[in-house]
C-alpha cells in the first residue's frame, strides 16, 4: 500500500471518529425499536452528531477548505477551490431500522474534481479510501473493478426511489429495471448509495445505476471507483460530473452493455 497523503489521514481520522459514534448510537436504536415514539429523533440526532465531528476534524486540519455537507449545506472557505463533501451517515433507513449497513462517507474536490475520497463502513471496520493517480484501497488492500464482462453473470446493485416520487419517476425506474432483471444475473438493493460504489470498486458488484441521488452521496465513491478501475458516467455514458443526477458505476466490459440497457430508447 502507498503511504497514505496527509489529506487522507486527515479525512480517515475523521470518518472513524464518527463513524464509532454512530456504532455507540447503532447500539441504542435497538433498544427504540421497541418503544412508542421509535428511534426517528434519536436516529436525527446521531446524524447531526455525526457531521459536526467530520466538520470539527476537517476544519481543524485545513481550516481555509469549503464545505457541502447534507445536513448543514454549504460553508465557503477562504480557499474557495477546496470543498470538502460529506455525507455523515449514508444508509440512514437502514441505521433507523437496525440493518447493519451504513457508512461515513467524505470527498475532496478541487475546481469540481474529486481529488480524495473516503468511504468508512464501522461495522465490518472498512474503510475505502483513493486518491487520484494513486490507486483506491480498502483498509490496506488495493481495489480492482470486477472483471465480468457477460452481462447473465453480472450482480448489479440498484437505488430504488422511495417516499413522495412522482409516478414518472416510478414509472422510469420500472422501465429501467425490465431488461435488467431479464438480463442479469440479480439486483441488490442494500440502501447505502456510497457503499454501493465501494463494492463496485472491490468488484463484489459489477455495476451499480441509481437515478436522483446528490454529490455528497457519491462524491468519494466515484473516485473510488475510477481510481480501482471503473467507469463512472451518467445513463447515457457521458463521464459523471458532480450534481449529475443519474449514474453509472461498472467495469469496461460492461459499460456500454448496461448503457444500453439503461436508457429510454424513443417511442
Ligand atoms: C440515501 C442512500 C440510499 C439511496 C438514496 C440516498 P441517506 O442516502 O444512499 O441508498 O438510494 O437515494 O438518499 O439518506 O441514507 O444519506
Ligand atoms: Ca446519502
Ligand atoms: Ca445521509
Amino acid at each position: 500500500m502507498p503511504r497514505r497523503s496527509a489529506d487522507i489521514n486527515v479525512m480517515v481520522r475523521a470518518a472513524e471518529r464518527a463513524g464509532r459514534a454512530l456504532i455507540r448510537d447503532f447500539g441504542e436504536v435497538d433498544n427504540l425499536q421497541v418503544s412508542k415514539k421509535g428511534p426517528g429523533d434519536f436516529v436525527s440526532t446521531a446524524d447531526l452528531k455525526a457531521e459536526e465531528t467530520v466538520k470539527y476534524e476537517l476544519e481543524k486540519a485545513r481550516p481555509t477548505f469549503g464545505f457541502l455537507m447534507e445536513e448543514s449545506g454549504t460553508t465557503s472557505g477562504c480557499d474557495n477551490s477546496h470543498v470538502w463533501i460529506v455525507d455523515p451517515l449514508d444508509g440512514t433507513t437502514n441505521f433507523l431500522h437496525g440493518l447493519p449497513h451504513f457508512c461515513v462517507s467524505i470527498g475532496l474536490a478541487r475546481d469540481n474534481e474529486v481529488i480524495a475520497g473516503v468511504i468508512f463502513d464501522p461495522i465490518k471496520d472498512e474503510v475505502f479510501w483513493a486518491e487520484r493517480g494513486i490507486g483506491a484501497f480498502v483498509n490496506s488492500r488495493r481495489l480492482r473493478v470486477s472483471g465480468r464482462n457477460r452481462i447473465d453473470e453480472a450482480i448489479l446493485a440498484i437505488g430504488v426511489p422511495f417516499k413522495l416520487h412522482d409516478d414518472e419517476t416510478v414509472d422510469l425506474f420500472i422501465e429501467q429495471l425490465r431488461p435488467i432483471m431479464k438480463q442479469t444475473a440479480g439486483v441488490r438493493r442494500y440502501g447505502a448509495a456510497a457503499l454501493d460504489l465501494a463494492y463496485v470498486a472491490a468488484g463484489r458488484y459489477d455495476g451499480y445505476w441509481e437515478n436522483g441521488l446528490n454529490p455528497w452521496d457519491v462524491a468519494a465513491g466515484i473516485l473510488i471507483v475510477r481510481e480501482a478501475g471503473g467507469f463512472v458516467t451518467d445513463l447515457t455514458g457521458q463521464r459523471y460530473k458532480l450534481g449529475a443526477k443519474n449514474i453509472l458505476a461498472t467495469n469496461d466490459g460492461l459499460h456500454h452493455k448496461l448503457s444500453e440497457l439503461l436508457v429510454r430508447k424513443p417511442g
